[in-house]
C-alpha cells in the first residue's frame, strides 16, 4: 500500500517537469549527494525532506550561509535545476561547493527529490 503511494507520487513528480525519473533519480542522489546530504538528517548540507515546496536556508539549527538564508527562495522545480548546475549564480556567497553538469540527471534527481513528502514529521 505505501509503495502504492509513493510509486503514485513518483509518477507525478516525473510528469511534472522534463522527463526525470525519480526511480534513477534515487540511484544518482545517493551517489552525487550522499556525501553531504540525506533526506532525514543534516550533514555537511542540510537534510532534504519536504525540499521541493520548502524555503531555501529553513532547516532549523542548520548552520546555512546568510546568502542562502536571506535568499528568499521557495525551492520548486526550475529553482532547484538552476541551484544544481551553478549554485553560485543562483545565490551568490552561498556555500554548496558542488555543480552537477547533467541536465538529464538533475531532473531525475529533481524527480526523486519531489517524492521526499512534506518533511513536517
Ligand atoms: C560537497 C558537499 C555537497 C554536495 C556534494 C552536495 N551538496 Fe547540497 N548543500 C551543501 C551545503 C553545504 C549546503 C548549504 C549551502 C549554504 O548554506 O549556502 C547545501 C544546500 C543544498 C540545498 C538547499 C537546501 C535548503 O535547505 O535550502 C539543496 C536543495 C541541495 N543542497 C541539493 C543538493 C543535491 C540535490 C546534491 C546532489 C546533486 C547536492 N546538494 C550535493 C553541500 C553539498
Amino acid at each position: 500500500m505505501r509503495s502504492a503511494l509513493v510509486l503514485a507520487a513518483a509518477l507525478a513528480a516525473a510528469s511534472a517537469w522534463a522527463d526525470g525519473d525519480a526511480q534513477r533519480g534515487r540511484l544518482a542522489y545517493e551517489a552525487r549527494c550522499g556525501g553531504c546530504h540525506s533526506v532525514d538528517a543534516d550533514r555537511i548540507g542540510p537534510r532534504h525532506a519536504g525540499i521541493v515546496g520548502r524555503r531555501a536556508g529553513s532547516v532549523p539549527g542548520f548552520a546555512y550561509s546568510d546568502a542562502l538564508r536571506s535568499s528568499g527562495l521557495v525551492w520548486d522545480a526550475a529553482l532547484l535545476d538552476r541551484w544544481l548546475a551553478n549554485p553560485e549564480a543562483l545565490v551568490p556567497g552561498q556555500r554548496m561547493g558542488y555543480r552537477l553538469a547533467d541536465a538529464q540527471e538533475r531532473a531525475d534527481i529533481i524527480a526523486y527529490l519531489a517524492t521526499l513528502g512534506s518533511g513536517r514529521h
